[in-house]
This record gives structure tokens, sequence and C-alpha cells, in this order.
């Protein structure tokens, strides 16, 4: 296995040249390539072009590592896999809210779970510039800035959540919110995963819950938390099949998780 200060920089290299591309695509316009799982859940030609663009990259510097990405689903099983969602935040992008990034993680191992260990993650959003990154054991950084996660305020938490794309999860997704509001000074839904979770690290955010998650949504975000002194947990699937991930500092973790899961 390379070194994981070359994975990094590989991976950020990466991420700067999709998020160039996925920036340059929404000016000259968007148009919905089609939905997925619900008219909710849409995917633009940019998320495909983008994830081509990054599979392809790796691919020719490193033929022998897996890939995992949301649009391609998965190739050739290696000692470590890319996890890759090209476009995270997909419905910000095409409706011009410049709330979306490249998420990449570079997992040990090649199956699927929700304790993969993640040993590199960078999540870059190419509207503001800002790039995000850890590797396991080596911190967390926004630029040459080290994070750190919040300590809570007594004004309460700054929370932010999501909404499954099936409405039929929507009564779920509120209560689980109604329960977490009297933890909160403010609850956010920005509506991309990987940024929720990179603003956990950089102390923006003081927590941040949601189920549906995938892999590509959290496997970079994930590891930002932690390597900013956060904890980040998932719980099984409910009856919808959605996992739930949960993430703060440590002072707030248990009661978080609490009200999340319900
Ligand atoms: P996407 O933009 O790549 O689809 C929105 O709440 C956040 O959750 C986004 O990061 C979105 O990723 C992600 N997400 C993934 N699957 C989802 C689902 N089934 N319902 C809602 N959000 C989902
Ligand atoms: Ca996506």
């Amino acid at each position: 296995m390379a070194d994981l200060a070359s994975l990094a920089s590989l991976a950020t290299e990466i991420a700067r040249e999709a998020g160039a591309l996925a920036k340059r695509r929404r000016t000259e316009g968007v148009a919905i390539a089609a939905t997925k799982s619900s008219l909710a859940d849409i995917v633009t030609e940019a998320d495909r072009e983008v994830e081509e663009l990054i599979r392809s990259r790796i691919a020719a510097e490193r033929p022998d590592d897996g890939f995992l990405g949301e649009e391609s689903g998965t190739t050739a099983a290696g000692e470590i896999t890319w996890v890759v969602d090209p476009i995270d935040g997909t419905v910000n992008y095409a409706a011009g809210i410049p709330q979306y990034a490249v998420s990449i993680g570079i997992v040990a191992g090649d199956t699927p779970s929700p304790d993969w260990e993640t040993i590199v993650g960078v999540v870059f959003n190419p509207v503001t510039g800002e790039l995000f990154s850890a590797t396991q054991g080596g911190g967390a950084w926004l630029g040459d800035a080290k994070l750190h996660v919040a300590r809570v305020g007594e004004a309460g938490a700054l929370l932010a959540t999501g909404f499954g794309y099936n409405p039929a999860t929507h009564d779920g997704d509120i209560a689980a919110a109604a329960r977490a509001l009297p933890l909160a000074r403010d609850l956010r839904r920005m509506g991309a995963a990987s940024l929720d979770l990179a603003f956990v690290a950089a102390g923006r955010l003081d927590g941040y819950f949601e189920r549906g998650l995938q892999p590509w949504d959290h496997a970079a975000g994930a590891l930002l938390v932690r390597e900013a002194g956060g904890i980040v947990r998932f719980a099984p699937a409910d009856e919808f099949g959605r996992t739930l991930t949960v993430a703060s500092g440590p002072e707030l973790a248990d009661s978080l998780w609490k009200a999340a899961l319900g």
C-alpha cells in the first residue's frame, strides 16, 4: 500500500480536478439525466461525467485499487477501495445552490460495511474552494488549518440533518428532528452530507444526524469528524433499509444518538 500522505495528495489532486469539471458543467447549465429511487432523487449528466473522470484517473494511477462510486457501482476489489461521490448534494447542484462537494474516501479492504476503516478522506466544494482532508492518525484539515470539533455553547447545539427522498420516510425523519430540537440552538438542512460532516469536523456545526446515507456520502466525512476529535456512529437499517448516521463532538454524542435513534 502507498503511504497515506501520497494517497491523500492524489485524492486531493483528483478531487480538485473533479470539482473544477462539476463547476464548469454547472455554469454551462444542468440537465437532469434521470431520476433514481424517487422523483426527488436525481442524477445529472455531470454526476456521471465527473465520476468517470475520477474513476479513470484512479485506474491510470493505481490500477490495482478497488472503486465504489455512486453512479457506476463497484469494480475490482483491491487492498484499498476508493469510495466516491462525484457530486454530493446533487439536488443543490441542479438547483444552483452552491452547497455541493466531491467526496473521496479511501478505505482499507474491499467489503462495504458501516464500520469500514477509512484511511484517507477528502471533501471539496468547488464553489467556495474549501478543501477538507484527513488521513488516519494525521488529523483533519481545512487547507492548512487543523480542525477540531466544537464544544457546545450555553445556547445549545447547532445541528444539521437531512430528510430522505422517499416521502414514506418523512414522518420518521420529522419525529427524529423533533426529538433533537430540545438539544438545539437551531437546526440546518443543507443538503450535502459530506459537507455536513466536514462542518462538524470544523466546529461550524455541533452535530449532524441523518438516515439513508450511503457509503460514498459518509466515507470521507466520517474520517474528518473522527480525526477532528469527534464521534461518528451508525445504527442498523430501519424498516426502509436506511442506516442512521450520527456525528458530533464527544460531549453531545450520547444525547444526540438517543434523540436521533428514538
Ligand atoms: P446525493 O446528493 O449524492 O444524492 C441529502 O440529505 C444528503 O443525503 C445528500 O448528501 C444526498 O446525497 C444524501 N442521500 C443519499 N441517499 C439519500 C436518500 N435516499 N435520501 C436522501 N438523501 C440521500
Ligand atoms: Ca451524489
